[in-house]
This record gives C-alpha cells, structure tokens and sequence, in this order.
C-alpha cells in the first residue's frame, strides 16, 4: 500500500454506494475536491460496476475496493480493476490469495497478534480497524514501540475532529472514514455537500 500517494491529503473516503450511475459523479466530486484516493465498499451489489464506471470515466480516481473478505471478493474487484484492495481483518486465505495477484491489498488489524500473522505474510501497512472502539490513537502510540516499522491507516469513526490526533501519529500515513460522504448525501445525490465536506479534509494534514 506503500505506493499510494497521500501527500496532498491524507484522507481515504470510504464510500457505500447503492447505484452504479451515481458512482461517476460522486468519484468526480471527491476528486475535483482534493481526494483522489477511493474506497468502494463492497457491501452493495452494484459495488462492482461502480468501480468499473469510475475506472472507465474518472481516470483522475485512484479506486479501491474496501469490505473485501475473502479470495472470491479478491477475484471480483481485480476484475473489476480496482488498484487497491482493503480487508477489515484478514484470513490466512486472502493474504495467501493477495500473493497470487499483484493488487495491493490492506489487510484490516485490531491485534499485535493479528500484526505480527502480517507481518509473517510480508506486510508492513494495515488498516487500523474499528479504529475508536478498538483502542484509538492510544493503540497505535503503543503499537510503535513493537512494531516500529509497522504503519496504519485507521478507520473506524474517524471524523474531522479526531482524525488530527491519529495523523499526528508517526504510524499513521492516512485516515479513512465515511464522514465527508455521508449516506443520505450520496443517496440524494448531493455532490455541493459532499464536495465541502471533502474540501475541509484540505486543512489535515499528516506529520510528514
Ligand atoms: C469502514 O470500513 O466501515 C470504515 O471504517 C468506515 O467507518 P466510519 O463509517 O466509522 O467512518
């Protein structure tokens, strides 16, 4: 996950979307907003075509599938041509899938036990997730003395007020979240809010 480039804002928005159609215009919006760096959850059917829309007509979009659980859902968003793919934990079975392809995956981690079953599969980037109620940036303060060369990107309530805390972390290269994409936005297809939701993500900044 290393490649991804977070230097002009480090905020992943994690988008459930229930219309394909509604895919182009919402990606267009985070991206002519400052946050090219995607996540499609697949929890709806048409999460798949989405992707591909976004592929096909926001060239700009670094799209990623998230909620991926298994090497069937790895299959399924590698076809779709995602670039990245983001896995609330991890079995033994996707990280061995994940090696077969050449899609980044983001194994998902709430453990140091569940880390260092990454760390045996060559990972050194996870998902941090459910960030707050798993332990919040406190965690990953103290996850920095074992795992010095571990980094995260947590999720999992963040929102505009807390994420500082997390990205003034060492360990932290990225925050995602759902807040500047709301699910009754999306629905209404109210790309002005979500545009200045995901505009005020320009004042976060990571410590780098
Ligand atoms: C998720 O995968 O559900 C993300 O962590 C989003 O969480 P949020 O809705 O609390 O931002």
């Amino acid at each position: 996950m290393n490649h991804l480039d977070f230097t002009a804002c480090p905020v992943v928005p994690v988008i459930r979307i229930d219309s394909a159609e509604q895919a182009v215009g919402l990606a267009r919006t985070l991206v002519d907003a400052g946050l090219p760096t995607i996540e499609i959850t697949l929890r709806t059917p048409v999460a798949c075509s989405a992707i591909e829309r976004i592929v096909a007509e926001v060239p700009a979009a670094v799209v990623g599938a998230g909620t991926v659980l298994n090497a069937e859902d790895l299959r399924r968003v590698v076809a779709a041509g995602a670039r990245f793919a983001i896995a609330p934990g991890c079995t033994d079975a996707l990280y061995r899938a994940a090696a077969q392809t050449s899609l980044a995956l983001l194994p998902g981690v709430a453990t140091a036990s569940e880390i260092m079953r990454g760390l045996e599969y060559g990972h050194q980037t996870f998902k941090f997730f459910p960030a707050e109620p798993a332990g919040g940036s406190a965690l990953l303060k103290a996850w920095a003395g074992p795992f010095a060369n571990v980094r995260f990107i947590p999720t999992g309530g963040i929102t505009i007020a807390n994420a500082p805390k997390y990205l003034a972390l060492p360990n932290v290269i990225a925050v995602g979240g759902s807040w500047m994409a709301p699910q009754d936005a999306v629905v209404a297809g109210d790309w002005p809010r979500i545009a200045q939701l995901a505009r005020s993500c320009q004042t976060l900044n990571n410590r780098a």
